[in-house]
């Protein structure tokens, strides 16, 4: 299967996960933000290394959709007043300007509980349930995603270096994305012997994601992106291009590119993977 298919497939699954049109404002706005739009690449992650594993797709839908809730979930949070302040995402008005600032915080929060009531209804044996309970929670808490939004507000227009700005993007993007890998494999008998070097690919994924995100967001423009453009050097963000400017920050997603090529060489089984790589270094948006 190829990008376009796993983006087919997990819309369809979440329209059905999400809670029913017309049942109200906060399934609204939770639908609003959680449909149309993303490009999906961390289920497309989850689909990608479930299918390089032999793994059924539709043993793993339900975490392509929870992980999917948990990044739009974060998304709402992260456009509101008291965060970046961004009125637009996916090309539309961010869920605050569309439904108010309550409404945002509580679609963001259903979204959030709705991602783990998904797994733990899944249908995989209970072990893999909890082990994704496990990771999804991990990557998505006061470890990961939470963790270095928090510390990415905390510094905001405060000075950082490099390992500091490594640690915001590892939590705050990183996380999830390394979870995705994680969560797509884990239910193949040889995902024991393989998860160092999934966790490996995650990791170094994860953050070339957030520095190409800080390179996009400097030289591309509101259109093309969805969300406004040039935010993080008006905000002064701690970001990838302001730290060590355009053309290192493009090296070093080369030099991230490579590497996670020599782990993903180790693997048995990488297509997919690889393939989803490549398209997503090439992203443009
Ligand atoms: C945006 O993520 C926020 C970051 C973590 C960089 P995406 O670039 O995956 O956004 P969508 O889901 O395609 O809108
Ligand atoms: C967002 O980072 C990371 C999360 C939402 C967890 P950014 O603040 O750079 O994301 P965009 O640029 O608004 O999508
Ligand atoms: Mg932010
Ligand atoms: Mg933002
Ligand atoms: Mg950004």
């Amino acid at each position: 299967m190829n990008i376009a298919d796993y983006q087919t497939r997990i819309e369809n699954v979440l329209a059905d996960a999400l809670p029913p049109e017309h049942s109200g404002s906060l399934a609204a706005a939770m639908r609003y933000s959680a449909l149309n739009g993303g490009k999906r690449l961390r289920a497309a992650l989850i689909y990608a290394a479930a299918e390089d594993n032999g793994i059924d797709l539709a043993a793993v839908d339900a975490a392509a959709a929870a992980i999917e809730c948990i990044h739009a979930y974060s998304l709402i949070h992260d456009d509101l007043p008291a965060m970046d302040d961004d009125d637009l995402r996916r090309g539309k008005a961010s869920c605050h300007i569309a439904f108010g600032e309550a409404e945002a915080i509580l679609a963001g929060d259903a979204l959030n509980t709705l991602a783990f009531e998904l797994l733990g209804n899944s249908p995989l044996s209970a072990d893999i349930r909890l082990q994704h309970i496990r990771l999804l929670s991990q990557a998505a808490g006061w470890a990961g995603m939470v963790g270095g939004q928090s510390l990415d507000i905390a510094l905001t227009g405060k000075k950082t270096d490099l390992a500091q700005l490594q640690t915001i993007h590892c939590g705050k993007t990183g996380a999830l994305i390394q979870a995705a890998i994680l969560m797509g494999a884990s239910p193949g008998e040889t995902f024991a012997q393989q998860e160092k070097h999934l966790a490996a690919v995650g990791k170094l994924l994860g953050i070339a994601y957030q520095i190409h995100d800080d390179i996009l967001d400097a030289t591309a423009d509101s259109r093309q992106l969805g969300k406004t453009a040039g935010k993080d050097a008006a905000q002064e963000k701690n970001t990838y291009v302001q730290l060590l400017g355009l053309d290192r920050s493009r090296a070093l997603l080369e030099e991230s590119h490579a590497q996670i090529q020599t782990e993903l060489d180790q693997l048995p089984h990488k297509q997919a993977l690889s393939a989803l790589i490549q398209h997503i270094f090439s992203r443009t948006y």
